[in-house]
This record gives structure tokens, C-alpha cells and sequence, in this order.
């Protein structure tokens, strides 16, 4: 009886650090944090999607940035005719201009600012075209009030043939 007692506390014990360790795992993999009013997190992985195009912006910004594509988005921009696909997802990246310690007329990327997620899901992002909207610094999202701004801007400024995106595949 007493085996069978000591057995089933050294069991429940095992379960719960498995629980533990399976759930740390799993919040290190999975960034949880998500944008306000579109609930849009850093998806897992993107550090290695496809380049769809570099850019700058002038000051008082001044910053180096970088725009990413999952697959889908990837194939619907290169030719893109239409909307994108529900599940296609832009990535921006954004960081500060640095000289190059090792060649004075290189600019290389300085410091981190903001990762900015653009997510394509028709009917849950209805009334922004289609799109949620993420907008992180340091991983962490920034207020509500930002996240009003985005659609208001891509809706008025980027071409409504080319879904409200700017970026066009480097050449
Ligand atoms: C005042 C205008 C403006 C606002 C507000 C704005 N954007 Fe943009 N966004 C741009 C411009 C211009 C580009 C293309 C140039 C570049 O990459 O910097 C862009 C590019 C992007 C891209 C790459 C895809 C594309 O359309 O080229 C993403 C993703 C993005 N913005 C997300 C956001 C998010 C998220 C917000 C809100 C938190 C936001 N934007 C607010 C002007 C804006």
C-alpha cells in the first residue's frame, strides 16, 4: 500500500514538471504577446522567410528596414493580381542606421525598433481590408491608439489594386 502510495506521488510529481517543462517550451517557441484590437502575434519562424524588399525611411525616423514574406505572400506579390490570399503575412523590420566599425562609408544595422505584422485573414479583419495589424517593440505590443493608425494610412496612401500593401518585390 505504501508502494503503491509512494508510486503515485513520484508519478503526479513527474507530470507536473513534464507540465512545466511543456509549457515553458512552448513560451519560448510561441510569443504570446498580441497586438490590441487585432490580437495579431510575431509569428513563430519568420527570422527565415523569403526578403521581399529592403527600404529606408528619412529622418527624423532614419531607419533601415526590411520587409519578409511568408510563402503565400511571397507567390502572391510577385505577380500579384487582386487581394492576397487569406494567410499571407508581411513582416517588417525596422532598425537604426549604424557606420560600420569596420568601414567607414557602410551603414549597417544599428539597434532594434519595431517589428510591424501585417496578417491577411478576409473575414476576421474585415473592415481594415482584410488586414490585422502588429506592431512590437522589444516584443512587446504598442498601445491601441498606434494600432488605429495603421489602416488609416495603408488605406489612404498604398494603391488599392495592390491590397493596401506598399512593398513590391525587389527587382
Ligand atoms: C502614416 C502612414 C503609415 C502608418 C500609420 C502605418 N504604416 Fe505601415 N507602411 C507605411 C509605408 C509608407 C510603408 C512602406 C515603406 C516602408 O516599408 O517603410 C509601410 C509598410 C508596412 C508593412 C510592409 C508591407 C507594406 O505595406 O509595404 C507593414 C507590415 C506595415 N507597414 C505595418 C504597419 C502597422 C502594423 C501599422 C500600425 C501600427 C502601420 N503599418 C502604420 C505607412 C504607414
Amino acid at each position: 500500500m505504501q508502494h503503491v502510495h509512494r508510486a503515485r506521488v513520484f508519478l503526479s510529481a513527474a507530470l507536473m514538471l513534464c507540465a512545466a517543462a511543456g509549457s515553458a517550451s512552448a513560451a519560448e517557441s510561441t510569443p504570446r504577446a498580441v497586438s490590441p484590437i487585432f490580437g495579431v502575434s510575431i509569428p513563430e519562424g519568420y527570422r527565415s522567410w523569403q526578403l521581399i524588399a529592403p527600404a529606408e525611411e528619412a529622418a527624423p525616423l532614419d531607419e533601415l528596414r526590411v520587409v519578409l514574406g511568408n510563402p503565400a505572400a511571397v507567390k502572391a506579390i510577385q505577380d500579384l493580381k487582386g487581394p492576397f490570399p487569406d494567410g499571407a503575412i508581411l513582416v517588417k523590420l525596422a532598425y537604426k542606421r549604424k557606420q560600420s566599425p569596420e568601414f567607414a562609408s557602410a551603414t549597417v544595422p544599428g539597434q532594434a525598433t519595431t517589428v510591424q505584422i501585417m496578417v491577411k485573414d478576409s473575414k476576421r479583419y474585415a473592415s481594415t481590408g482584410g488586414w490585422g495589424f502588429g506592431r512590437f517593440i522589444g516584443g512587446v505590443p504598442t498601445d491601441a491608439a498606434q494600432h488605429q493608425t495603421c489602416f488609416a494610412c495603408h488605406e489612404a496612401r498604398a494603391a488599392k489594386d495592390r491590397d493596401y500593401v506598399f512593398t513590391r518585390f525587389a527587382p
